[in-house]
């Protein structure tokens, strides 16, 4: 078995106690940085803008101070400008302040200036000086992109290890279409988590989670389902990849965006869950159940409406198979955890299903409590596990707890992981 002590738990929020110095360059899409910083100052970072004379034009640094409350970085020289003078150089007091620098936009002389190391404005500097890791967001024209020049600068930083998202295709601000806007909010806000994350301790791990309800149709246009979001699956999702595991998530109906850099299997009925879970669950190293799959369904689907007037109703319902208890041997050792959603005894009923469903690790989560279960952003949950781990945690985000099952998946006795490294 290859282990390596882990160097730090994982984060309780996403951007808690994190300086991230936003830097926005000259594009049509510096609006968009707007919204970004007020995005991250959601997520609990602190926001410090440095905007460059080009970027200016196309946003006021007042915009961007009376939203974050910090004066802009706008002039290399400028003492009084984002740091005071009592605190040195601004491109070198910037650059050990910050724990990310993000530009979003950037543009293509940006991008290549980045590449050349030429450091002739704040944002250039500071980007020169700054040891913390960079996330790069580019928005030009299609054609601008896909020059050899830009290509070559691109594949430069990367090589670097800057994280260079890809831009999004579509309507650009010549009129034409291609691939040259600014990557979506989410995909730039993933791409700042992944690159904060520096604990790579899943990597080389395949990890299959299931998220969301399922639809039981009882006509074409009618269904049961239940209040599941996604979001548990989704933050799952989000931090097992942080962490450097190839995900699969396995979904169901759900209102909430594709998670980036993971691959989404849309599903809609718990027959079509069952079917993505068997097949996949032989080249996964770990599932975690985390989908409320129906228990029933209508025992038949009218091929037609129902019509109204008929009289009342009554529904038949035959249960559905249970994708826990149908998957097929471990014979490659995967772990595999399920949830328990309760409304009371939830130890006991949470042991029972552990036992039952010949469970790695359960979580247990009271769907009854302010704040818990369906549809919050914060979930608490108890954690068992068949070595005998009970551990009551309090109300956190849905994203923190992610953090903390990933955290006891691996603190499990057991050699069947093998564990990753720090990158
Ligand atoms: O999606 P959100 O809005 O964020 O809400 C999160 C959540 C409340 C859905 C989540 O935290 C949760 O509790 N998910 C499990 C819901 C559930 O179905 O619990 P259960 O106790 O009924 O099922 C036990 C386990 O068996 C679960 O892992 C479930 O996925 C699995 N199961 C259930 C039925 C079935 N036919 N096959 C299964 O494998």
């Amino acid at each position: 078995m290859k282990t390596t002590n882990r160097t730090s738990r994982a984060p309780v929020g996403r951007f808690r106690e994190k300086t991230i110095v936003l830097g926005v360059t000259g594009s049509i899409a510096a609006y968009k940085a707007v919204s970004l910083a007020r995005r991250l100052m959601a997520e609990g970072a602190v926001v410090q803008v440095v905007m460059t004379r080009n970027a200016q034009r196309f946003v006021g640094p007042l915009t961007f101070q009376e939203l974050t409350g910090r004066p802009v970085g706008t002039d290399l020289f400028a003492p009084s400008d984002a740091v005071p003078a009592s605190m040195g150089m601004p491109h070198l007091a910037l650059a050990e302040s910050a724990d990310l620098l993000v530009i979003a936009p950037a543009s293509a002389h940006c991008v290549a200036k980045l590449a050349h190391g030429l450091a002739d404005d704040l944002l250039s500097t500071l980007a020169l000086a700054a040891e913390c890791p960079v996330v790069v967001a580019p928005a030009m024209d299609g054609g601008m992109w896909t020059h050899p020049a830009v290509c070559s600068n691109v594949l430069t930083l990367r090589q670097r290890g800057v994280t260079v998202l890809e831009p999004e295709v579509g309507p650009l601000a010549s009129g034409r279409t291609g691939k040259g806007r600014l990557p979506e909010e989410d995909a730039i806000l993933s791409a700042i988590a992944g690159a904060l994350h520096p604990v790579k301790d899943f990597k080389g791990q395949r990890v299959l989670i299931t998220a969301g309800p399922t639809q039981e149709a009882l006509d074409p246009v009618r269904f049961i389902s239940n209040r599941s979001s996604g979001k548990m699956g989704w933050a799952l999702a989000e931090a097992a990849r942080d962490r450097g595991a190839g995900v699969v998530l396995i979904a169901g109906p759900t209102a909430l965006p594709p998670v980036p850099n993971v691959t989404v299997v849309p599903v809609v009925t718990s027959e079509d869950m069952r079917k993505e879970v068997i097949t996949r669950f032989v080249d996964s190293d770990v599932l975690i159940m985390a989908a409320a799959v129906a228990d029933f369904r209508p025992a038949g689907s009218s091929p037609g409406k129902i019509p109204k007037g008929r009289g009342p109703r009554t529904l038949a319902l035959e249960p559905t198979p249970d994708i826990l208890m149908d998957l097929p041997s471990r014979r490659a050792g995967q772990f595999v955890v399920g949830f328990s959603a309760e409304t009371g005894d939830l130890v006991e009923r949470a042991r029972a299903k552990l036992r039952r469903k010949a469970l790695d690790m359960i979580v247990a989560n009271n769907v009854t409590e302010p704040g818990a279960g369906f549809g919050t952003e914060t979930n608490r949950a108890t954690l068992l596990d068949r070595a005998g781990r009970c551990d009551a945690l309090p109300l956190m985000s849905k994203l923190e707890l992610a953090h903390r099952i990933l955290d006891a998946v691996l603190e499990f006795p057991t050699d069947r992981l093998q564990k990753g490294g720090t990158s």
